[in-house]
């Protein structure tokens, strides 16, 4: 009889062992994709990585300029903070990484918070028509001490601690402050930056 060569008959099952072959074969093969895609990945943010690691200390100290510029007065003034920032890649001068609210109080007297709101982070401003800081987000409201202090129309204040106090020290006519972000929504000061 003629064979039919439309027909063709199924293939044997592979063997127990060829299935174990082609698995271990895919196997390999992923772990080699996984690897390619990797390496790169690792090596783009390894930059961003060590920015981080310097960022975390927090160990620089930042000028906010002559003290001359801040009249003994105890008036709040807002001073923006830079610092020179490098990663493997590139160097910035001079980026902005937030403000300070500074007082000076005498002739070697200041008090410093930093402007980020501890409830959300937004920008807190001097309010002179209050003699306090206010947030204009959802209205948190600070003395001019940094501690919490209500609202003169009784709304909530949702700001979870007083603003937060920044270390400075006077270096040759200048003031100089060391920056630190922490987290907002907290209680406790938790530093990030
Ligand atoms: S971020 Fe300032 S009050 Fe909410």
């Amino acid at each position: 009889m003629k064979a039919d060569p439309s027909h063709t008959p199924p293939a044997d099952p592979p063997s127990p062992r060829r299935r174990m072959s082609r698995r271990a074969a895919i196997g390999v093969s992923g772990l080699l994709g996984l690897a390619a895609v990797a390496a790169p990945a690792a090596l783009f943010l390894d930059p961003l990585r060590r920015r981080g690691d310097k960022a975390g200390a927090a160990e620089t100290w930042t000028g906010l300029g002559a003290v001359s510029r801040f009249p003994e007065d105890g008036r709040p003034r807002a001073v923006i903070v830079t610092e020179d920032q490098t990663d493997a890649w590139l160097s910035r001068p001079g980026v902005a990484v937030g403000h300070a609210l500074v007082r000076r109080t005498g002739p070697a007297e200041f008090t410093v918070h930093s402007g980020v709101c501890p409830h959300l982070g937004c920008s807190v401003a001097f309010d002179p028509a209050g003699d306090r800081f206010r947030c204009p987000c959802h209205r948190s409201s600070f003395a001019l001490d940094g501690e919490l202090t209500p609202n003169p129309d009784g709304a909530p204040n949702p700001a979870p601690r007083g603003l937060d106090p920044l270390e400075w020290r006077l270096r040759d006519g200048r003031l100089e402050v060391r920056w630190v972000r922490y987290l907002p929504g907290l209680p406790d000061r938790i530093p990030v930056s």
